[in-house]
């Protein structure tokens, strides 16, 4: 949520800065702004995409070897030029740029205001600026103390990095509570909210931890404090990322590239993992804590939006499989209604970013009445990775196409390692089952491949429904959650009004909206309850709803009831969220194209949540 890029060095900052901020479009869209150090203070920001500020700057000054640039996700303030970053101080001497939420921002304001300050934009970010230059002023300090001191005046979360005309030779950089990644070239430095911008320069980075604060000058090694003063030792990674991972290469679209992706994504998720030969699934990162979850009282999982459809499939899977009690909690309502934990829960925190405020708090609060933390993420060295105590990286490879698809089917991947490990461990399942399960997982990328062969029919199917304004997705069981997945797909891309529903709670309400303009995508794999699907279907036919229907290659019985189907590879059913979940990908997918919407940025999302 947010972008945020910024350079210091011996090459101009503005080309590396423009092409930092194309990288990190994805985590917000809706302003933009850049901030370069030449003598004098160039600031430029408009409303709008990257190619907005790169159009409108033109051919204007750039040159400067020292700046930040920010794509912004609005929270305080409606997205305008004004409300864009980089911010100014009052003297037009410091600027800033941020991510996060200041929560204390309307009681500082008010101190500023009584003093006189005058603000230009509605947002948190311009009264932090205001507040370090006041410090630096009137306390008479430099700009790194000053912005120390004001960070301890701050409640709330912040990545943040001021420039100063007075000290061109400078970048503070400060992280709480949002990700904030310095990479360390030759005599250059780069800082940035994710790794994406940095890695084509070098891959030796150092993550700040919160309330850390980074003083990065020229010709000098990098320094990293804490608000309060205390020196740390900066601790150099090596960044595991190549640049084709982050590159459309050859697709239309970032979505279609990371739908495409799944057969290798699924397999990445259980290299070392899924032993065939050997008869063993293990989960190496969580082996130390898996005893504790071998004894849980239960099992809470939290997270939110398509992880947490992740995690209601974790739930099916780890209840049938390893008899373990599950519960499934959005986290932004864990977090505030007084859940009741203690030390024998174990609580599995699933994120593709790892930076989701809401997961992360969730984490927190557990963590304080010791319950044990188990994170299932995607982006290596993330908040939610370091906050666990233990857990499992999905390696599905970043995904920056806004809809999250092959971070969902890794996650599941994941769950279902979990769930067969757990099993094993506590005895719950025949032994001839667990191998006949085992290598029926292992053949699982081959039928995702299989499934995606469907694109072509799946488009045809979507310029039949491009028009619809609204859409019911129907699942039973494992393809519940499926539903659910599917729907969310369909709105946050395509604009389309879905609802995904249990197929049986049809009748308690939603029934109601069936008539001979609503597609139903009825979810059909199941083989346990496929006769109760068929009557769900039966009751939608009776009412002329149209039948959209998933089924099991050959199946006829649905597929001639049905209005259109797609026939997909059959699997175990504790599998078919893998399966059944592609095609509704796609669906939505050409259903935005054909809808003329932007499907790697839809409106009013950004990819990472760093915000409640
Ligand atoms: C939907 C989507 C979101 C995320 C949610 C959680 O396509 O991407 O619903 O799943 O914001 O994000 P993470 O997994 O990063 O915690």
């Amino acid at each position: 949520m947010c972008g945020i890029v910024a350079y210091l060095g011996e090459r101009q900052a503005y080309p590396i800065l423009m092409k930092g901020l194309k990288r990190l479009e994805y985590r917000g869209y809706d302003s933009a702004g850049v901030a370069i150090l030449d003598g004098e203070m160039l600031l430029y920001k408009v409303k709008g995409k990257v190619a907005e500020l790169v159009a409108s700057i033109g051919k204007k000054k750039t040159s400067g070897t020292v700046g930040m640039a920010h794509t912004r996700w609005a929270t305080h303030g409606e997205p305008n030029e004004i409300n864009a970053h980089p911010h100014y101080s009052p003297t037009h001497n410091l600027a800033i740029i941020h991510n996060g939420i200041i929560e204390n921002y309307v009681a500082l304001k008010k101190e500023l205001l009584k003093r006189g300050y005058i603000f230009q934009s509605e947002t948190d970010t311009e009264v932090l600026i205001h507040l370090i230059e006041d410090i630096k002023l009137n306390e008479r300090v430099d700009l790194v103390n000053a912005v120390q001191i004001a960070l301890k005046q701050v409640i709330g979360a912040y990545a943040i990095v001021v420039i100063s005309k007075d000290d061109p030779d400078i970048l503070v950089a400060a992280r709480k509570s949002s990700p904030l990644v310095i990479g360390i070239g030759k005599k250059e430095f780069f800082v940035a909210s994710d790794a994406a911008p940095i890695i084509e320069h070098t891959s030796d980075v150092v993550y700040l931890n919160d309330e850390e604060i980074a003083i990065i000058q020229k010709n000098k090694p990098l320094k990293i404090k804490t608000i309060s003063d205390i020196e740390r030792t900066p601790y150099i990674e090596k960044l595991e990322l190549n640049l084709s991972k982050i590159e459309k290469s050859g697709f239309e679209h970032f979505m279609l590239k990371e739908i495409f992706e799944q057969p290798h994504s699924i397999r990445d998720s259980m290299r070392g993992r899924l032993k065939i030969n050997e008869g063993i699934v293990a989960l190496g990162g969580i082996l130390d804590y898996e005893q504790k979850l071998i004894n849980a009282r239960r099992i809470l999982i939290v997270a939110c939006g398509t992880s947490w459809h992740a995690g209601l499939v974790g739930e099916y899977l780890i209840e049938e499989l390893a008899r373990i009690p599950v519960e499934v909690e959005y986290a932004s309502e864990f977090r505030y209604r007084k859940p009741v934990i203690n030390e024998e829960d174990v609580v599995i925190a699933i994120s593709q970013s790892g930076e989701t405020a809401d997961t992360l708090a969730a984490i927190e609060l557990a963590k304080s009445k010791g319950a044990t933390i188990i994170g299932i993420c995607n982006v290596v060295g993330s908040s939610i990775a370091r906050a666990t105590h233990a857990g499992s990286y999905t390696h599905a490879g970043p995904e920056i196409g806004v809809a999250s698809t092959k971070a969902f089917t890794a996650q599941v991947t994941i769950l279902v390692m979990l769930a067969l490990r757990l099993a094993y461990k506590r005895g719950t399942l025949p032994m001839s089952q667990f191998y006949q399960l085992l290598n029926e997982l292992d053949g699982i990328p081959e039928k995702v491949e299989k499934t995606l062969l469907l694109n072509d029919k799946i488009k045809k199917l979507a310029e039949i429904f491009k028009d619809s304004t609204n859409a019911l997705y129907l699942g039973r069981g494992y393809n519940f959650p499926v539903a659910l997945e599917g729907a969310l797909k369909l709105k946050e891309i395509s604009y389309i009004h879905a609802e995904g529903y249990p197929a049986a709670e049809m009748k308690h309400g939603p029934i109601a909206l069936i008539d001979e303009n609503m597609p139903v995508v009825v979810l059909a794999t199941n083989k346990t309850i496929y006769d109760k699907v068929v009557t769900n279907i039966q009751e939608v036919k009776a009412r002329k709803g149209i039948i959209i229907a998933i089924v099991n290659e050959g199946d006829k019985t649905i597929g001639e009831m049905a209005d259109y189907s797609i026939e997909v590879p059959e699997t175990e059913e504790i599998f078919t969220p893998l399966i059944s979940t592609i095609p509704l990908q796609l669906f939505s997918y050409h259903m935005a194209v054909l809808r003329g919407c932007n499907v790697d940025q839809p409106r009013n999302l950004a990819k990472s949540v760093t915000v409640e």
